[in-house]
C-alpha cells in the first residue's frame, strides 16, 4: 500500500485509489466538479489541480493514481493560482443569474468562488455568450444551457448508468452547448438524478425550482417508503410541510441514486385526506374523541370481546408499510388479546420494476413482516371471509384498507359485519367509513422507526416533520394500546420499541439504533 504526503499530512491507502480521494480520507477537500464517485473519470473542468512535487506541471487529483513517496499540495501558491484561473475561466460566460437561479445557496460555482476565487471578472457583460434559457427538457428537468458549465456528469450519467444518452454536448468553444439528442426527451425512471449531481443551476427540478430558499430548509435523514428497495433520502423541509426528497449516499443499497418515483413520493405523505382527530362513531356519524377516551374504547371494547368470545375472536392485518417497531406492537397486542394476526403486502398489478433500484414491490417493509415470522400469504382473506361471516368479533385494519385491492362490494359485508371495527391509518379511505374507531397515526417521515428493505437490511427513518393535528407515532400508539391491556409499562420512545423487538426476535438480535447507523445493517434469516 503506497504512503503518500498531502499538505503535510501523511497517509497510507489502497493501491489504485486517486489523489482526490486520499485527500478525501484525510479530511482534504479538493474543489471538483467533473468528478463524481459515481460516474467514470472525464477530467475535463480542471478545477481539481494540484502541485505535486517532481512533477513540472499541476496534475488534477480526480485523475491522478497515488504513488508511494508522493508528496501532494493543495493550497500551494501554484494550486491557487490555478484553482482561481480555473474558476475565472468558468465564469467568463456564466450568466450573473445568483439572485433569480434555484441552485443558489447550493452551487459549486457560489462556494468556489468565494472559497478559491473572489477576484472582480475582467469580462464585460455585453461580451458574454448568450445561450437557450429555462427549457424544460422532461417532465422533471428545467434546462439552461448558459448557466452549464460543462462537466458532462449529466451525459455521463445518462450515458453509464441509465444508458438511455438524453443529452449531449453539441457545438464547439465557448459555443458548446448541453441539448437533447436528437428526438429525445429525458424522459426515463431515474430523470431527477442529474439535477442532484450538476454542480451548478443549469438543470434545475421542475417540481422543486422557486418554491424554497435551500437555506431555509431543514434536512432528516430517512429511507424512501414507496418501493421494497429502500432507498436512502434526505427528507428537505421547513415548518412543518415536505419540498423535496434527495438521495443518500449507501453504495449496498441505491449507491447515490433514487428513482423519479420514489423522489416525487413526497407529495402522498402530505396529501389530502389526513386523519388528524381519533375518531369515536357516535350515532350515526364520528364524533372526534380524545386520545385516552379513544385508546380507552378501543381496549375496552376488544378486551371484552376476547374474554367473552375467547382466542381467535379478534383479528389484526398489518400492511407491509407498518415499521418494524409496529409491527412488533401488533404482534404484542395480537398476543396479548389472543388474536389472530395476517400480515398483507400489496402492490398494483404490473407495478414497474427493473433490474436497477425499482422493486415491483410497493411496500417499505415486506421482508420486515417476514422476519417477524408474518409473511404475507393470504390469511388476511381468511380473517375477512371469518369477518363476512360473523364468526370474527373485532377486526383491526393497521396502515391498510382491503378495498385497495378486493372489490367494495365483497369487502363491504365484512366490514359491515364484524361487531368492532378499529383502524388506524394515515388517511382517511373507504374502510375507515366503516369503522367504530378511527386512531389517526404519523407517516414514516413523521416519526422515528425502521424498515427492513427486500435484501433483509434494517434501515432507521428519522422524524423530518410533526404528525398533524392530533396524529400520533404509531409505535406511540400501539404502545399505549398493548401497555393498557398488559399493564406494562409505556414505551419511551421507538428505540425502546426496537430495543424490545431485538431481545424477542432472533431476525433482529444485536441490532440497535446505535448500531444501525445511517447505512444501516443486515437482519439475521432466522423468523421470530
Ligand atoms: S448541465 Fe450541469 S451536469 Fe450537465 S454538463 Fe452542464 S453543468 Fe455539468
Ligand atoms: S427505487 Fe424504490 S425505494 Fe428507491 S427511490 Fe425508487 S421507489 Fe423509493
Ligand atoms: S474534477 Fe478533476 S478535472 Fe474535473
Amino acid at each position: 500500500m503506497p504512503t503518500l504526503e498531502i499538505d503535510g499530512q501523511r497517509i497510507e491507502v489502497p493501491d489504485g485509489l486517486t489523489v482526490i480521494q486520499a485527500a478525501e480520507r484525510l479530511g482534504i477537500e479538493i474543489p471538483h466538479y467533473c468528478w463524481h464517485p459515481g460516474l467514470s473519470i472525464a477530467g475535463n473542468c480542471r478545477m481539481c489541480l494540484v502541485e505535486i512535487e517532481k512533477n513540472p506541471k499541476l496534475q488534477i487529483a480526480c485523475n491522478t493514481r497515488v504513488a508511494d513517496g508522493m508528496v501532494v499540495r493543495t493550497t500551494s501558491d501554484k494550486t491557487k493560482a490555478a484553482q482561481r484561473a480555473v474558476l475565472e475561466f468558468l465564469l467568463i460566460n456564466h450568466p450573473i443569474d445568483c439572485p433569480v437561479c434555484d441552485q443558489a445557496g447550493e452551487c459549486k460555482l457560489q462556494e468556489y468562488y468565494m472559497d478559491y476565487d473572489r477576484q472582480r471578472s475582467r469580462f464585460p457583460l455585453p461580451a458574454k455568450v448568450r445561450k437557450k434559457k429555462a427549457i424544460p427538457i422532461g417532465p422533471l428537468v428545467m434546462l439552461d444551457q448558459e448557466r452549464c458549465i460543462l462537466c458532462a456528469r449529466c451525459t455521463r450519467f445518462l450515458d453509464e448508468v441509465t444508458h438511455t444518452s438524453e443529452l449531449a454536448i453539441y457545438e464547439r468553444g465557448d459555443h458548446c452547448e448541453i441539448e437533447l439528442a436528437p428526438g429525445k426527451v429525458l424522459d426515463n425512471p431515474y430523470s431527477g438524478n442529474v439535477v442532484d449531481i450538476c454542480p451548478v443551476g443549469a438543470l434545475t427540478s421542475r417540481d422543486f425550482r422557486f418554491r424554497a430558499r435551500v437555506w431555509y430548509l431543514e434536512r432528516a435523514e430517512s429511507v424512501c417508503g414507496a418501493c421494497a428497495n429502500g432507498c436512502n433520502i434526505e427528507i428537505y423541509h421547513r415548518e412543518g410541510r415536505i419540498f423535496r426528497f434527495q438521495p443518500r449516499q449507501n453504495l449496498a443499497v441505491n449507491q447515490y441514486w433514487m428513482c423519479d418515483a420514489g423522489r416525487l413520493s413526497y407529495r402522498d405523505l402530505q396529501g389530502e385526506g389526513r386523519l388528524t382527530h381519533p375518531l369515536v362513531r357516535g350515532e350515526d356519524e364520528f364524533v372526534p374523541s380524545t386520545w385516552a377516551s379513544a385508546i380507552g374504547q378501543v381496549v375496552g371494547r376488544l378486551g371484552d370481546l376476547a374474554r367473552e368470545h375467547g382466542p381467535g375472536a379478534v383479528g389484526i392485518v398489518v400492511s407491509a408499510h407498518a415499521p418494524n417497531e409496529e409491527v412488533f406492537l401488533l404482534r404484542c397486542f395480537g398476543a396479548a388479546l389472543g388474536a389472530r394476526v395476517a400480515a398483507v403486502s400489496w402492490s398494483p398489478p404490473g407495478a414497474f420494476h427493473d433490474d436497477f433500484l425499482v422493486k415491483a414491490d410497493k411496500n417499505p417493509n415486506t421482508e420486515g413482516l417476514r422476519r417477524q415470522g408474518l409473511a404475507p400469504d393470504g390469511a388476511v382473506d381468511e380473517l375477512l371471509q371469518a369477518a363476512s361471516t360473523g364468526q370474527l368479533q373485532a377486526l383491526v385494519l393497521h396502515r391498510m384498507d382491503p378495498t385497495a385491492w378486493l372489490d367494495v362490494a365483497a369487502v363491504r359485508p365484512a366490514l359491515e359485519r364484524v361487531p368492532c371495527l378499529v383502524v388506524l391509518d394515515t388517511v382517511r379511505r373507504e374502510a375507515s367509513e366503516y369503522a367504530d374507531v378511527v386512531l389517526p397515526i404519523a407517516t414514516y417521515a413523521e416519526c422515528d422507526g425502521t424498515f427492513t428493505n427486500h435484501a433483509g437490511r434494517v434501515q432507521r427513518f428519522h422524524a423530518a416533520v410533526a404528525p398533524p393535528g392530533e396524529a400520533r407515532p404509531g409505535w406511540f400508539v400501539l404502545g399505549e394500546l398493548v401497555s393498557r391491556l398488559t399493564g406494562g409499562g409505556p414505551y419511551e420512545g421507538a428505540e425502546a420499541v426496537f430495543a424490545a423487538l431485538a431481545e424477542e426476535c432472533a431476525a433482529f438480535r444485536g441490532l440497535g439504533y446505535a448500531t444501525l447507523g445511517s447505512e444501516g445493517r443486515l437482519a439475521a434469516r432466522a423468523g421470530a
